[in-house]
């Protein structure tokens, strides 16, 4: 019986293939870094071909370097950057537009005027989300807006709308199919997320015809199946997550008050609330952990913009370091930061201030700071976030996590893990395979095709590597709090 699992996983500056086999070990996988696109300020967009053509690429490449059969792949997963809007023409498949991506601030107006016109509580009710423009809503209105006939194309029928799942699958399936999940569904802002479909007060409001959204489906769901010619084989598409609800899945977060943290170009933390929507007072997210047969787990999310993207703009932006590997190296050089701290509010603050216009800023800044205290802010900027979510967390659940556990590349790091643990004073646990957003995605098309049995046969998986236990006197971590506290409300302060 076929036992492998092809997981593609679309992530904002990166797409990676990884074949993975019955016990959930990586055999194969490859990678390709694709361009950023920043047309005006506060504008992020990426090419949807470019998209296609690495997913494709990479996955061949995976297939190939795995030695594993196409017919022996018993399922794809797929899991992706949330959020980003694309929206393509049905009859030809071709995008109208760049896709826009989940950073990208221009449904600011809009955003505004939804919150001027009182929607705040029905967004909020119906969502679990906040108005901001990071979800696709806004996106998907300024696309139906901007781009020439593009409206009336959309009420005709003529067009489709997706994340990026959605995206990849219809192009998979050869456009047999449209359709997406839960989790992905649930941060367009345009979802009932208790109700489980497409909200037609919402879809009015923001004037989205409905006839462009795509069928919503569990996460293990056999979707459909790659058109043979495109892997050499008819294999099911019979996972899909966004790659944060991915990683609590692949971390084996199953329980409720399981919380892990995922560091890539944003970081998120995700609490599982059960089968309990937490409503948040504390301007966290009430998102979808995950369906399975038909069942709903939630979590509480706390979305942080930058985490990885601070140290790419140490390197692409500021060029203090030629490789993001070096950041470690450096911030390790000093004993602090000699007071310095970077609010990396590049793209605006996400979870807890929410604060779209927000724009970064270092602080601290004498004759004595060196690069090595910049790479060092950038990291421990990292940590406070996180600290700042987990305090949302515990205010909102009642108890927080009584451990986190960790994932992405910056998890790699021991210093951060370590500095992390102590800023917000739990158990930082790190994984044997750091790979959890993709194992999550291969989870679900496992179990839709009988690769595993349940959820009792995935925790068997999970593996811990490390342990970071807190150990800072909590008189030198109050003052590094304090400077943080000191920053962030500097930086949220409108100018006069
Ligand atoms: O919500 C955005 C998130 O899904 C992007 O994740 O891993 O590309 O930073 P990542």
């Amino acid at each position: 019986m076929a036992s492998h699992i092809l997981v593609i996983d679309q992530g904002t500056t990166s797409t990676r293939s990884i074949v993975f086999d019955e016990q959930a070990r990586r055999v194969a996988i490859a990678q390709a870094e694709f361009a950023q696109h920043y047309p005006a300020l506060g504008w992020v967009e990426h090419d949807p071909e470019d998209i296609w053509r690495d997913a494709l690429a990479t996955a061949r490449k995976a297939i190939a370097e795995s030695g594993v059969a196409p017919a022996q792949i018993a399922a794809i997963g797929i899991t992706n950057q949330r959020e980003t809007a694309v929206v393509w023409d049905r009859a030809t498949g071709e995008p109208i537009h760049h896709a826009i991506v989940w950073q990208d601030r221009r449904g600011t107006d809009l955003c505004q005027t939804l919150k001027a016109d009182g929607a705040e509580d029905l967004v909020r009710e119906r969502t679990g989300l906040l108005i901001d423009p990071y979800f696709s809503a806004t996106k998907l209105a300024w696309l139906l807006d901007h781009v020439e006939g593009a409206r009336g194309r959309a009420e005709r029928g003529e067009l489709a709308f997706g994340t990026i799942d959605s995206f990849l699958l219809w192009r998979l399936t050869g456009g047999a199919v449209h359709a997406t999940d839960i989790t992905n569904a649930s941060r367009t802002m345009l979802f009932d997320i208790h109700r489980g479909v497409w909200d037609a007060e919402l879809c009015r409001l923001l004037r989205v015809p409905m006839a462009m959204l795509p069928q919503v489906h569990d996460n293990a769901h056999v979707f459909g199946t790659t058109a043979p010619d495109l892997l050499g084989a008819a294999i099911p598409i019979a996972g899909m997550a966004g790659d944060q609800q991915a990683a609590l899945f692949g971390q084996a977060c199953f329980r409720h008050g399981m919380a892990k943290s995922t560091y890539g170009t944003g970081c998120f933390m995700l609490l599982n609330t059960g089968k309990t929507a937490v409503a948040s007072k504390h301007r966290l997210l009430t998102t979808p952990a995950y369906r399975l047969n038909g069942r709903t787990t939630y979590a509480l999310e706390g979305s942080i913009f930058v985490a990885g993207a601070a140290v790419k703009w140490l390197r692409d932006g500021l060029g203090v370091i030629t490789h993001a590997s070096q950041t470690d190296d450096l911030a390790t050089q000093v004993p602090d930061s000699h007071g310095v701290y970077m609010v990396p509010a590049f793209v605006g603050m996400g979870a807890p201030y929410w604060e779209p216009d927000a724009r970064g800023a270092i602080y601290g800044l004498t004759l004595g700071a060196s690069a090595a205290h910049l790479a060092r802010a950038a990291l421990e900027s990292v940590a406070y976030q996180t600290m700042d979510l987990a305090a949302a967390m515990k205010a909102d659940a009642g108890e927080g996590a009584a451990i986190l556990r960790v994932d992405g590349g910056m998890a790699a790091n021991d210093w951060l893990c370590r500095f992390l643990a102590n800023m917000i004073q739990t158990p930082v646990e790190r994984p044997a395979d750091l790979e959890t957003t993709a194992r999550g995605a291969a989870f679900h098309a496992g179990l839709a095709t009988g690769v595993w049995s349940g959820l009792d046969a995935l925790e068997k998986l999970w593996s811990r590597e490390e342990c970071f236990e807190p150990g800072m006197a909590e008189d030198a971590r109050a003052p590094l709090v304090a400077g943080w506290r000191d920053a962030v409300a500097r930086t949220l302060a409108k100018p006069v």
